[in-house]
């Protein structure tokens, strides 16, 4: 056996001879990436077997004809799945979870299989069924539609599949496949491309829908090329942070549904649980007065959300002044800073900054600016913020305090979980009827106002 190098794109998938700085087809550096491929003299087993079996040959037809499937979309039991997925499991559709080592991508979908009625066939390249069945004790679900198979060829699994037509297919990882037809080890960026785009083509053959597993990269992104998310109808990202039990699974693309929907978990020893009412539990249960923290009202996908903003800001020791930042932007952070030094003149320079969004959930909504200046300025003098008090709006360079979206909602849920005071933007004002909400809402145009309003 030969062993040949190549160099693969790990943006596009190109594989180029030699490495170059950047990649000839799509034109992104550092992406060439080098990859052993073991040559093999043989070529009869390179066919891709499981086609050979009961496959329907697609014709052209024509758009008329085409018939409606009775069912559109597979109903699971799990509402928070089904929310991310834009309302049920679409058949023939590929679905791509991705997510950090240990963040409970396996534990998500075993239990999923587990739950539902469907007859499932999950297919795990990690772990042997004896492993599987250890964690399905523990998820403490009796099932017995299930089936599970240990294997991390790819013809082999399909073949299975083909035979015994299971309701979905799920394949925890795809990292873990081989197929005969590369010859280059597991997990490498071909045979990534090589297995996904093989399972695309199984799944809109036979029409069933297949969930797979795809761990992710230091830098974030899903491991394998970039195209593997072009592949695939739908990517997952399951995220959190692992010593928190928060999880979310937020929607990155979805060809059925929209890519604003996403599903909240807590991981708890009998597995993940369904977190319906988030607000409820992000938000910190101590009554003490301390300063450096205040209560943003955020809505993360379609649904507000209220979280605990944390900020420490201490004496620096040595020379070059930290900044730390947890759940949030450090650039972000560093503006913020930036504004309130050259707007409201409060300086930062002298002083570490620490900032941490409690929970341990990654926020993307910029309406938590406010609550993290506010928690900023309340570390830095010392005086805690009322903790009746919430806040939602958007810190623009100039110090302006911006409007963000759904501001009746966010409202509204601060009302629900009674908060007594919320601040908002004086550009959010416009049509909205401030008395409607049974709590006080009080505008801010500036960062002055704010300092004013509440630190003076
Ligand atoms: P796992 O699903 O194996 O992660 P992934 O497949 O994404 O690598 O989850 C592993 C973590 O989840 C592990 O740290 C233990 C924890 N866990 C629980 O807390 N409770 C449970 O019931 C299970 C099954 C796992
Ligand atoms: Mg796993």
């Amino acid at each position: 056996m030969k062993v040949k190098k190549v160099f693969s794109c790990s943006n596009c998938g190109t594989n180029a001879s030699k490495w170059e700085g950047k990649c000839s087809a799509c034109g992104e550096w550092n992406t060439l990436i080098e990859e052993e491929v073991h040559k093999t003299s043989k070529h009869e087993d390179k066919k891709q077997i499981w086609r050979a079996e009961g496959a329907i040959k697609q014709q052209p037809i024509l758009i008329q004809n085409v018939k409606h499937s009775k069912s559109p979309r597979l109903s699971l039991p799990d509402k928070e799945f089904m929310r991310s997925l834009g309302g049920g499991l679409v058949p023939g559709s590929i679905t791509l979870i991705g997510g950090e080592p240990g963040i409970g991508k396996s534990t998500l979908l075993l239990q999923l299989a587990l739950k539902s009625q469907f007859d499932i066939l999950y297919v795990s390249g990690e772990e042997s069924p004896q492993q599987i069945k250890m964690r399905a004790d523990r998820i403490g679900i009796e099932n017995k539609t299930c089936t599970i198979l240990a294997e991390t060829d790819l013809n082999k699994i399909l073949k299975q599949a083909n035979k015994t037509t299971p309701d979905i297919l799920i394949i925890d990882s795809i990292q873990t496949l081989l197929s005969p037809l590369v010859d280059s080890v597991a997990g490498s960026i071909s045979q990534v491309r090589e297995c996904t785009s093989n399972l695309q083509a199984f799944a809109k053959e036979s029409y069933i829908p297949v969930i797979i597993i795809g761990h992710i990269n230091k830098e974030g992104s899903i491991a394998g090329p970039k195209i593997l998310e072009h592949i695939v109808d739908t990517v997952l990202q399951f995220e959190g942070d692992r010593n928190h039990i928060y999880r979310i699974l937020r929607t990155k693309k979805n060809r059925f549904g929209s890519t604003d929907e996403l599903g909240i978990y807590a991981m708890e020893t009998s597995g993940l649980r369904q977190v319906e009412n988030p607000s409820e539990l992000m938000l910190s249960q101590s009554d003490e007065k301390l300063s450096g923290s205040s209560v943003a009202t955020t809505v993360e996908g379609m649904r507000p959300m209220l979280i605990e903003t944390q900020a420490l800001v201490s004496q620096a020791i040595y020379g070059n002044p930290q900044r730390s930042a947890t759940g949030f932007d450090l650039r972000r952070l560093s503006m913020l800073l930036a504004v309130l030094e050259k707007r409201a003149g409060l300086f930062f320079g002298q002083n570490d900054v620490f900032l941490n969004i409690a929970g341990g959930l990654k926020v993307q909504d910029t309406a938590i600016d406010l609550s993290i200046v506010t928690s900023l300025i309340s570390s830095l003098h010392n005086i805690p913020v009322d903790k009746k008090m919430c806040f939602a709006g958007e810190l623009g360079l100039t110090g302006e305090i911006r409007a963000v979206n759904r501001i009746e909602q966010r409202i509204e849920e601060a009302a629900r979980l009674g908060f007594q005071h919320i601040f908002i933007s004086k550009y959010s004002e416009k049509g909205l009827s401030k008395k409607a909400y049974g709590i006080e809402v009080k505008t801010l145009g500036k960062i002055e106002d704010l300092v004013t309003a509440i630190f003076t």
